[in-house]
């Protein structure tokens, strides 16, 4: 059994999308929020699943915020982090410290349109295809080691809620599938920081 905690900031869908898929092998341990209004947290509530909230008002800096998000992370000793539209910048050290076991989900097809407002900005832009990625989480912001992609058109007369809404429902079949991956002990990243993915089937229903 391996145990996840997913950090979320808001409504949480792609934190319900994992729990939904029901993943053998997974252990959900613990929803942490950064919020203490987040919707995600009503959620974990509803199905049983433990919570904590880490206030990031309530520390003077980053590092004593991470520092706490820390103490609270470890002490449900998970094999996986998921960030899950957890909305904070992390520090280096944070991010070092769950090397290789920190996976985030982003909505836009990375390299390209890395940051906020990525619907919009691939709309101005005028490209043809968007999407969502999953990767490790590195200390460059969404920089780090790509393991999945789902890719969506962009279709005439598209709003940047009618695209978010096309990407999200994406995100949600990739999230479940990237942690299925890393819980049947086939995604790893390598000692030269590279995805490596043993016999990956890409299951089209998945998630
Ligand atoms: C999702 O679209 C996720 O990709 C995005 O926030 C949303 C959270 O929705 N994350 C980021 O932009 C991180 N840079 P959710 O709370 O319903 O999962």
């Amino acid at each position: 059994m391996k145990s996840i905690v997913i950090l979320v900031s808001g409504r949480g869908s792609n934190m319900q999308a994992i729990v939904d898929a029901a993943i053998p092998g997974v252990h959900i341990a613990a929803i942490i929020s950064n919020r203490p209004d987040a919707g995600a947290l009503g959620f974990a509530a509803e199905r049983g699943i433990a919570s904590a909230v880490v206030d990031h008002k309530a520390y003077s800096d980053r590092t004593a915020f991470d520092a706490a998000l820390v103490e609270c992370i470890d002490r449900f000793e998970p094999d996986l982090v998921v960030l899950a539209g957890f909305m904070r910048v992390l520090t280096d050290d944070f991010v070092r410290r769950y090397d290789g076991r920190l996976i985030n989900i982003h909505p836009s097809l990375l390299p390209s349109f890395p940051g906020l407002h990525t619907h919009r900005r691939a709309l101005e832009a005028g490209v043809r295809v968007h999407g969502a990625t999953v990767h490790f989480v590195t200390p460059t912001l969404d920089c780090g080691p790509i393991i999945v992609q789902a890719v969506v058109p962009v279709i005439e007369g598209d709003d940047e809620a009618v695209l978010g809404a096309r990407v999200l429902a994406q995100e949600h079949r990739i999230y479940a599938q990237a942690v299925r991956w890393f819980v049947d002990g086939r995604l790893r990243l390598d000692e030269a920081g590279r995805v490596r993915v043993a016999d990956a089937v890409f299951d089209a229903q998945a998630g």
